[in-house]
Formats: structure tokens, sequence, C-alpha cells
């Protein structure tokens, strides 16, 4: 059963449809990747569709294998593209993703609150707990997922417990008596935690306006707990239909788990969209993608994700359910790892089959290689089926791709009274709150 009548829509900044050899495409833009008016440009459009709000992944290290070929983890800070996207929008939300494995609760309270008061009320804080870049902060090893966790809520905790030390209310500005502020209401938080030490109170007042929502990504037991215990949004990584529902499930549980209710956090997968006027051409957008990927690369892939050994197998052979390694009980890679020994178990392909799966071309994302009608029928039979409660849009291959999904998808959704046609709100709570105000206008 789905818990609200409209989905929540988001969309990537990561030029996702540039990446393989999408970026070598003569009218790419490429050039300006690092501009702001890049990102802005899709910002507008996205703002143009009503969409809830655009998101920017980020990490703090730079594999160089990847970067030889395309432009991988290189790009601006994303909580200073957010900040300079804020100024030339108005409504749509601004989702930035910052490490709590790194940084320091003080700073990051008050980046948000900042990217808060500069977009009136639109900023949005996708918590990663990161997977890599320990060597540039002084770390000897990466700290394992449960320590990352660990201090992931109590710097949550402390974020949260800033942005309420300096109430709004506090502020005064009464030029007759002269009284700026009552300090009175102003307190310190005085935490003092395994991780952190911190006073406060913070040195900026919170935006007088609706809270800084909360994403969270990452899909182990301590993660998707993490995700009930404060997310208002999940970034998921959920490849099939079975897995969303299992996700979904996952988080109500964890959501009562922590007394909240489970329409209190919305399941957002991400959605590889290669979209195309036909099939074919979907389909020939996406193997001109990632054509670069030859056969050693994919066998070592499926080597890397399953354990098992294709080099020395022919084309036509087929893989059976008994070919299967032990699955590793290792949290990394374990949605890749399910969704690779599911499709081995349900569909028995070939090795050439195998190999050409977008789940070894691409990413592990729920993908929709194909057209507009294609996307639409998907998406809205997961969502009917209550597995989702809406998407973030990872559009590939193209700028087309990314035009179909802003231009003929998003309004195709509106249409069918999926999402919305128009904002009500100029906040990003106000928007998640809109659906909620749409549910209780038009119950069931
Ligand atoms: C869909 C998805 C998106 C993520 N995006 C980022 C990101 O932008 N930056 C980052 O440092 N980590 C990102 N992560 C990593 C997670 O924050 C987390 O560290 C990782 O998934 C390990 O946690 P887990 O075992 O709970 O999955 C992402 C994870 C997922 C599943």
């Amino acid at each position: 059963m789905k818990l609200r009548p409209k989905m929540c829509i988001g969309i990537s900044l990561a030029p996702t449809w540039l990446s393989g050899e999408g970026w070598r495409q003569p009218d790419s833009g490429i050039e300006g990747l690092y501009s702001s008016d890049f990102a802005l440009d899709t910002a507008k459009q996205a703002e143009a569709a009503h969409l809830d709000f655009v998101f920017r992944p980020d990490a703090n290290y730079l594999p160089l294998p990847v970067l030889e070929q395309s432009f991988g983890f290189s790009s601006l800070d994303a909580t200073l593209l957010m900040a300079s996207i804020a100024r030339e929008t108005a409504r749509i939300g601004l989702v930035t993703t910052i490490s709590t494995t790194f940084g320091h609760p003080y700073l990051v309270a008050r980046q948000l609150m900042s990217l808060h008061w500069l977009s009136h009320g639109r900023a949005g804080w996708n918590i990663v707990t990161a997977l890599q870049g320990h060597e540039n902060f002084g770390l000897p090893a990466m700290p394992p997922s449960d320590a990352r966790y660990t201090r992931a809520i109590e710097f949550a905790e402390v974020v949260r417990a800033l942005w309420s030390s300096f109430p709004s209310e506090a502020l005064l500005v009464d030029r007759v008596s002269g009284r700026y502020a009552d300090t009175a209401q102003i307190l310190p938080i005085k935490h003092h935690g395994a991780e952190f030490a911190v006073e406060g109170p913070m040195n900026l007042p919170r935006f007088p306006g609706p809270r800084i929502p909360l994403m969270q990504a990452g899909g182990s037991a301590k993660g998707v707990d993490f995700a009930g215990q404060v997310a208002d949004l999940v970034f998921g990584m959920t490849p099939d239909i079975a897995s969303a529902k299992a996700m979904r499930d996952q988080l109500s549980a964890r959501a009562r788990a922590h007394g909240r209710a489970p329409r209190d956090i919305r399941l957002l997968p991400g959605l590889s969209l290669y979209l195309g006027e036909t099939r074919k051409e979907a389909r020939a957008l996406f193997l001109e993608t990632h054509r670069r990927v030859d056969r050693m690369q994919r066998v070592e892939r499926v080597l890397s994700v399953i354990g098992l050994d294709l080099s020395e197998w022919p084309d036509d052979r087929r893989i059976l359910p008994s070919d299967l390694p032990q699955p590793s009980t290792s949290n990394w890679g374990r949605t890749h790892r399910e969704r690779l020994r599911r499709i081995v178990e349900t569909e028995q392909p070939t090795v050439a089959e195998l190999l050409a799966r977008p789940e070894i071309l691409s990413s592990v994302h729920w993908q929709v290689i194909g057209t507009v009608d294609d996307a639409f029928a998907e998406i809205s039979n997961w969502f009917e089926a209550g597995a989702i409660d809406g998407f973030i849009a990872v559009p590939g291959g193209a700028r087309s791709s990314l035009d179909l999904t802003l231009k003929a998808l998003v309004p195709r959704l509106a249409e069918a009274g999926l999402f919305r046609k128009a904002y009500r709100s100029a906040t990003f709570l106000g928007h998640l709150q809109d659906e909620d105000e749409t549910a209780r206008t038009n119950p069931g």
C-alpha cells in the first residue's frame, strides 16, 4: 500500500548523463563542469518541472584510474555549489552531501544553516558516512561501518542541538531600546559525548521557518536504523522491486521502533534513466556510453562482486545457481552482490548475457533503458505497489536523457496525478508537507 497519493522526486546534479562516454559528445558542455552555470541550468529545468529537490552527491577523495577516462569524483564542493544555485532559484529544495566521518559537527551545523538562510528555507542534508578518503584526514584506515554510524548518530545529534541553540525568536533587533537579542533564550548545548565535545551555542540564529530535512544513504542494518531515527528521506540503492519493498518494510519497522510513523520516511531509490524515442535508441545510447568497458573489465566486476571467475568460461555456457560461490558476509557491496546472485538464481543467464547486463556495465541502481512510456509504466507500478515513495533521477548517456526526464517523464507523472503540477510552497519541508496536505484532502 502506498503511503501517499503523490510522489517525491529529486534529481542528481552530478552530471551522470555525461559519465562513461557521454562527456565526449560535441555539445556536452563538459568544459563548464567546474562552473556553477553548469549545475544551475539543470536546477532551473528541475524547478520548471516542480521537482522537490536537486541533490549533489559528494566525496573527498580522487580515484585516478577513473579520471583517466571520465570526470569521476572530481567536483566542486557540494555545499558551496548549492549556495551558488540558491540565489538563482526560488522554490526547489537544495540537498547537499556532507560526511559525518571526516568533518566536525559545529562547522557542518553552521554551513547547513547558512545554506538554509541563503535559500530562504530550502536546504537539505544528505548525511553520509563515506566509503573512502581516510588518507586525506589523517586516519590510518576507513573506520568500520558500525563505528562510522556510531559517530554519525552523535554527529547528527550535535548538529540538531546546535540548530536549536540560537532560536530566531531570540532576535529582538529593537532599534529603540538598543537590544539586539534576548540572550536568555540562547543556550549552550554542553555536549560531552564519546566523539565530540561542543559547548555551543551556534553563532548563527535558526532560520525562522521550516526546519532542514535530512536524507540518509546506506543500506546496512545500522544504516537503516539510523534512517529510522532521523531521516525524512532515504536515498536507496534498490535495483529491483523486491529489494525496494524489503527496504521499505525495514524502514517502516525502524521508524516505528524509534517512535515515528512509516510515512515520516520516504524511500527514494536512485533511478538510472537511459531514455530514447524508441527502445532501440535507448539501448544503443546505453551501449555507446559503456563501450570502453571491455570483456576483461566485466569479468573482473563479476569476480569482485560475487567471487565467480568467468575468465576461462565460453560465452554460451549457462551459469547455474550451483556455480555460485558461498556469499560473502561483508556489508561491502552487499546490494550489488545480492542483485547479481538473484539474476543467476532466477534467469540462469549465459556468460555473454550476464556480461551484457546493465548491472555489470554501469551502476547497481534501479535502471530503465527504454522510452518515456517504459519509465512511466515501471515507476507507477513500483509506486502503486507501495515499494517506493518517489525516486531520485539519475539520467544517463546524454543530455537528451536528462531532457526527456524533466520535459516528458515528470510531466507525464504529473498528468497521471502521481506528482504535483505546481508548487504550493517555497520551502523544502513545505514541499514534503504539501504531499501530506494533498493526502488529507483526498484520503486514500
Ligand atoms: C545510494 C547511496 C548513495 C551514497 N552517496 C554517498 C555520497 O554521495 N558520498 C559518500 O561519501 N558516501 C555515499 N554513500 C555511502 C554511505 O553513506 C555509506 O557510507 C555506505 O553505503 C556504507 O554504509 P552501509 O553499510 O550502511 O551501506 C552512499 C550510499 C548509498 C547506498
